[in-house]
């Protein structure tokens, strides 16, 4: 961490002189035409080192970026010393520093190989231990409910990082899912979440994961208490809480104090980011979808990447290659947005977990050392499964006035071979052809080629798509736990590189603060309008408003 500005940095002023003076004649077709190399120079193979199988290709070649543009881009890692704190994430120092903690998931998926100290590494096998008993007793059958039933439904309750990713990795893995075993997710305080889970759920065979990180988040401990009542209203003695309700959380006192014993327990440690927690305890409920040892395929996939991200060469570097093409965009282009498209309906929650993981992250103002910047942080991410974005806001993204990059990310091979697998050819042949569409999209002459003389102007004009636009394509064989795991890990480490350029502290929250403490105020005023006091003039009108039309 040096300490400066990103803007101090020579290597950004260059990027600037180069952005001012290039940007208009760097066109892809044209850096294609003049460059048959391109391809090759601007695409990289990740091969785990561990695992062969885990494989994929990211090409970056329809980037509107040249050698010395990337070459630049690399020295601002350099300079930003993004090398140095990635090294003192991996050795538990405490780059989190305005919470003074070590920054470790990547301890989590470590299996002995860093040497790290920090309190809690050494658990860390005892507590996967336990996740596999836990979770080979409930697949198997041998953990019974209050009246000996076998449990074949599970409700994990969480929110933010103790339910997106979860959400997201059972979502992406269901091949791999025991399918006599139905997972619900309850996050929201809104009591629909809950209701509308509970109403298929049987208190007999149902199991309760309440997964709080701190155990004090007011949807989380509200959702948890009213399955509790719920749960009692059938079971009726508090003695079978044990057999219903376990919990994933680093704060042993609230969990007993919740009625939960610390048997049924599974513990994580302050280092652990609740966004880049599915590694730890609050995998569980992954482990009982798809079973331990796919889990640990999870975590050996991203092990895979951490490996490689603390070793590779700048230049060979995936995570730190997805970096500097964002910040490309971001900090000189202007770029307010990055969309996440997977052409892998299993990945349909991809781009919703890393809206935390990467907004939550980056989405700072202040340097570490406390100035302003002068430039911008962390980009909206946002996107969903291909192809339906291509028949909602694709249109946007080829023909309106925003640059959005994008990364696109496919399976060679489908899960779902159904009809010889004719659907995942259509399905890939978009994969391929939208970013294609997106770099190089169609001139004037093709339009009039292809309308004849007689079209009007406004016709042609509006079939016109001007392209380069930028793209990053992913592609891997299949999504595999291992796979998927390596794929998580390579955006982690994208999101951490920003972050040192940045200057930023990625691993702390503190805005999500202020909302949390206003709500709490004014849920003791919602009652009477005479108790409604200290708010301007639209927030108490709102709530008066409210107040006339409650019903309860
Ligand atoms: O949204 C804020 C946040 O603190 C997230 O970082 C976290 O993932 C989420 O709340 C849930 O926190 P906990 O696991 O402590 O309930």
């Amino acid at each position: 961490m040096s300490g400066k500005l990103a803007t101090e940095y020579s290597a950004w002023q260059k990027l600037q002189q180069i952005y001012d003076s290039e940007h208009g004649k760097l066109v892809l077709k044209d850096l294609f035409a003049q460059d048959p190399q391109r391809f090759s120079k601007f695409s990289r193979e990740y091969t785990s080192s561990e695992d062969p199988s885990v494989t994929f290709l990211l090409d970056f070649s329809k980037n509107l970026i040249t050698e010395p543009i990337l070459a630049t881009l690399l020295d601002l890692v350099r300079e930003a010393d993004v090398e140095t704190v990635r090294d003192k994430m991996f050795a538990g120092e405490h780059i989190n520093t305005s919470e003074d903690r070590a920054v470790l998931h990547v301890a989590l998926r470590n299996f002995d190989e860093f040497k790290i100290s920090e309190a809690g590494v050494d658990e860390v096998g005892k507590v996967l231990a336990h996740i596999k008993e836990f979770t080979e007793s409930v697949r198997s059958g041998a953990w019974k409910g209050y009246t000996g039933k076998t449990i074949n439904t599970i409700v994990n309750i969480g929110i933010g990082g103790s339910d997106l990713g979860p959400v997201m990795v059972t979502e992406a893995l269901k091949p791999y899912a025991k399918r006599d075993l139905t997972a619900h997710f309850v996050s929201n305080i809104d009591g629909t979440h809950l209701a509308e889970t509970l109403r298929v759920c049987d208190p007999e065979t149902t199991l309760f994961i309440i997964a709080s990180k701190t155990f004090t988040t007011q949807e989380t401990i509200t959702n948890a208490e009213s399955a509790r009542d719920w749960f009692l209203a059938s079971a009726k003695d508090k003695a079978h809480v044990a057999k219903h309700f376990v919990a994933l959380s680093t704060n042993t006192k609230a969990v007993t104090a919740f009625g939960i014993s610390e048997a049924n327990m599974f513990q994580f440690w302050d280092w652990v980011g609740g966004r880049y927690s599915l590694w730890s305890a609050i995998g569980l409920s992954i482990a009982l979808v798809i079973g331990y040892d796919n889990f640990e395929q999870l975590l050996k996939g991203a092990h895979g990447m951490d490996k490689h991200f603390k070793t590779a060469p700048l230049e060979k570097n995936l995570p730190v290659l997805l970096a500097v093409l964002g910040i490309w965009y971001n900090d000189f282009y202007g770029a307010q947005t990055h969309a996440l498209l997977p052409y892998d309906q299993y990945l349909h929650k991809f781009a919703d977990y890393f809206q935390q993981g990467d907004m939550e992250s980056n989405g700072k103002s202040i340097t570490k050392s406390g100035k302003r910047v002068n430039y911008q942080t962390g980009p909206i991410i946002w996107g969903a499964a291909g192809t339906n974005g291509q028949h909602s806001f694709y249109q946007l993204v080829h023909q309106g006035t925003k640059l959005i990059p994008a990364d696109f990310l496919a399976p060679a091979t489908t899960h779902n071979p159904i009809a010889n697998s004719k659907h995942h050819r259509i399905l890939l042949s978009n994969f391929f052809a939208q970013p294609e569409a997106l770099a190089f999209g169609k001139t004037e002459d093709e339009v009039r080629k292809e309308l004849g003389p007689n079209a009007s102007d406004p016709l042609v004009k509006s079939k016109i798509f001007e392209g380069n636009r930028p793209s990053n394509s992913i592609i891997f064989p299949l999504l595999t736990p291992a796979t998927l795991g390596a794929l998580i890990a390579l955006y982690e480490h994208k999101i951490f590189t920003q972050g040192v350029v940045w200057g930023i502290n990625s691993f702390d929250q503190m805005g999500v603060e202020l909302g949390k403490v206003l709500a709490k105020n004014i849920l003791k005023q919602l009652d009477k309008p005479e108790d409604v006091t200290g708010h301007d003039s639209s927030t108490t009108g709102l709530i008066h408003y409210y107040q006339k039309w409650r019903k309860e």
